[in-house]
């Protein structure tokens, strides 16, 4: 049997090879998109909703033949959907039903460092853990995974990851597709590898470089496609992937109009025909089907292979045009900043910040809540090199700055926790803490965030 944390595979560190599997051309879409089921909450009223959430053990039949043995939260793969309100307090009972510890972080959520399930606050077999934090962030699509050192990466590849909606009352006025699974779809973008016995191989699979795999699954489905019933449909598309970047598209060329980053809404609609989307991060799209007829074929496709093929029904709803105003975005205050600088190096077993890799003893850099953050974030050109590192930040949401030396582009404007730094690349992004608490930041490449790819600030 394979040993826990033991890596005898991988590219060997010298090499600058292989960064991701070639991802396999796809037949027909042939599965309707599932669809994670909305959590009925334990209670809800004004001021708070609870919900149970439980890590397990699974089986799935993604393919013909044998059953995959999973992970998931509530069910045999991913996780459900949980809602909550701006203003509403979250509570989260969370249990874990695995024979080893996993933790639950919110990623995205602006919490207190306590609630931030980080590797600090693992969820030992068989344990429960109250979560309760009060979500004052604006609408937004959040996910959940676990976060503990060493199997962070091998528990999400085996199917932990969830979603939460963030709504607000601003955002519900506003005539954009709301319907769940009518006119408003998550898609969770994943690849894997399955080994000839349909399993998830985690090890077999693995790279110190990023585990990737050949086969793409969209809410854990292969080949799916969606019934399209609306003339605008809206994508919630979330990189669930442990290494793999996608650059979307439509396949007829048609541009999506993004209107949510990360944490939240742009202030406007932007047009986008190429979306680039790095582990962790997330992007709202709405498709505009009014130009298009019945039958037309559409998917949205990364490269040449399909992602989601939509169905355009003969007859579709006209819920009218899209908003040219989504969200009034404050303007960043970086007055009095603390300016701090992050290096990330290396690749493979070789990866660092700074220098450094992480230590759980070691607080790296320290904040002040209410204190504006500006942090360089720098992935070093060199000799280990040529990997673009997707940075995330726990606890808050920033806004980019720069890229560059540029403005960023008009869709990387609104709220983000995830940012791809590319190769040899500057990014200078602002924020200001909220909440008190010890919170790590870290290369979203999970593998790379296993090998030491992240640190933690202390914010008092
Ligand atoms: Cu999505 Cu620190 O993680
Ligand atoms: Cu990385």
């Amino acid at each position: 049997p394979t040993m826990m944390g033991q890596t005898t595979h991988g590219s060997g560190m010298m090499s600058r090879s292989t960064t991701s599997t070639k991802l396999a051309t796809t037949p027909t879409a042939s599965h309707k998109l599932a669809l994670p089921p909305l959590l009925k909450p334990d209670r809800s009223d004004a001021n708070a909703v609870s919900y149970t959430v439980t890590a397990q053990k699974g089986a799935m039949a993604f393919k013909d033949g044998r059953k995959t043995q999973t992970l998931g939260y509530n069910g045999n793969y991913l996780g459900p959907v949980l809602q909550v309100k701006q203003g509403q307090t979250l509570n989260i009972t969370t249990k874990n039903q695995l024979n080893e510890a996993t933790s639950f972080h919110w990623h995205g959520a602006v919490v207190p460092g306590e609630m931030d399930g980080g590797p600090h606050e693992p969820v030992a077999a068989d344990a429960t853990k109250q979560v309760s934090f009060k979500v004052t962030q604006p609408a937004a699509t959040l996910w959940f995974h676990p976060h503990v050192m060493g199997s962070t990466a091998k528990q999400v590849y085996q199917g932990l990851t969830g979603l939460i909606y963030v709504n607000d009352q601003a955002s519900q006025k506003l005539n954009l597709p709301h319907d769940y699974g009518k006119d408003d779809f998550p898609v969770i973008i994943q690849d894997r590898q399955f080994s000839a016995a349909n399993q998830f191989d985690y090890d077999k699979a693995y790279s110190a470089d990023g585990t990737t795999g050949p086969t793409l699954l969209m809410n854990g489905t292969l080949n799916p496609y969606v019934n399209v019933k609306t003339k605008l449909v809206r994508l919630r598309l979330v990189n669930g992937s442990n290494a793999r970047n996608y650059h979307l598209t439509l396949s007829n060329q048609q541009a999506m109009q993004q209107i949510a980053d990360d944490g939240g809404l742009l202030a406007r609609p932007v047009a986008v025909k190429k979306l680039a989307l790095a582990p962790g991060e997330r992007a709202e799209v709405v498709v505009d089907t009014n130009k298009l007829a019945a039958g037309q074929p559409l998917a949205v496709m990364a490269g040449k292979q399909r992602v989601l093929q939509l169905r355009l029904a003969k007859h579709r709803r006209t819920s009218g045009q899209l908003p040219t105003k989504l969200a009034t975005l404050p303007t960043v205050d970086t007055a009095g900043a603390q300016h701090q600088s992050l290096t990330f190096s290396g690749m493979g077993h070789m990866v660092a910040i700074n220098d450094q890799t992480y230590s759980a003893k070691r607080i790296d850099l320290t904040a002040k809540v209410g204190q504006p953050q500006v942090w360089t974030l720098k992935n070093a050109r060199g000799m280990m090199s040529g990997r673009s590192h997707p940075f995330h930040l726990h606890g808050v949401q920033f806004r980019i700055l720069s890229i560059n030396g540029k403005q960023p582009p008009a869709n990387e404007r609104g709220w983000k926790d995830t940012v791809d730094l590319a190769s040899g690349s500057t990014v200078k992004i602002a924020f200001t803490f909220k909440n008190r608490g010890i919170y790590m930041y870290h290369c979203h490449n999970l593998e790379h965030e296993e090998q030491g790819m992240m640190g933690q600030i202390k914010v008092s």
